[in-house]
């Protein structure tokens, strides 16, 4: 219903996110069978996902937080990968700064294209992860001033209120996206509880972008 009208909207390309923490065969096959060419895949790699997007020859963007994950993905068939650093606002897979993941893994998927994410608001920006090999900035936060976002009047004065300190990292409530770290802008609790420590909630070797073979819950995966 929505791609029809998006559809409806614009004779342009658009591309359709889906978000592995959740099942998304169904989604999957609307997006695909709707002609809809790019899709972009967040919070963990689903090989078989990226295979059937691949088959009808659709562009595959894959979200990842670490390098290996990023070589993962590439091996899966993803043709772009987005690489989003611990400052990205909204949910956040890497404990990694955007400036140590992006060069990190523009070397380790030589050949593939590197968009970089996460705390990149404006040129200068822009020019610093061009500077370390993205081929592009994937910008979240700065956009919720758009025009268009669907922003109440009271969130979008306290976005352009904030400075750099003025972000918080905490743990989403819902528990069917087991212990997901958000970022988020401003000093309330609500709707989130409170920070995380500084360690890795992640087992080693286990990031939130790990394949995840079962329809894409992480949290089955990890219990
Ligand atoms: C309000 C909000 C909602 C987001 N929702 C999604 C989402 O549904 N899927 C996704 O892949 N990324 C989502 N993101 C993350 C962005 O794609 C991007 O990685 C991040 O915003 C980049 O960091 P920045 O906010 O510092 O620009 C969201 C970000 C924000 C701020």
């Amino acid at each position: 219903m929505r791609l029809q009208k998006v559809r409806a909207l614009t004779a342009r390309p658009f591309g359709v996110n889906l978000n592995n923490n959740y099942p998304q065969d169904r989604h999957l096959d609307e997006t695909l069978n709707s002609g809809v060419k790019v899709i972009s895949f967040f919070w963990g790699t689903n090989e078989a996902h990226i295979a059937r997007a691949k088959k009808v020859g659709a562009l595959v963007l894959q979200t990842v937080g670490t390098s290996s994950d990023a070589q993962l993905a590439v091996s899966a068939g993803a043709d772009i990968i987005v690489a989003q650093g611990w400052e990205a606002g909204g949910h956040v897979c890497s404990l990694v700064t955007t400036l140590a993941l992006v060069p990190a893994v523009v070397d380790a998927v030589p050949g593939t294209p590197v968009v970089a994410a996460g705390g990149i608001a404006d040129g200068r920006g822009v020019a610093a992860v061009l500077a370390l090999g993205a081929a592009g900035a994937w910008i979240g936060t700065r956009f919720l001033l758009a025009n268009e976002a669907t922003m109440t009047p009271g969130y979008r004065a306290l976005v352009i209120a904030s400075g750099e300190a003025d972000t918080q990292s905490g743990r989403g409530e819902n528990p069917t996206w087991y212990e997901s770290a958000i970022r988020w802008i401003g000093r309330q609790k609500e709707p989130w509880i409170s920070e995380f420590g500084p360690r890795p909630r992640w087992p080693r070797g286990r990031p939130c972008s790990a394949p995840t073979g079962r329809g894409g819950n992480r949290r089955r995966d990890l219990e």
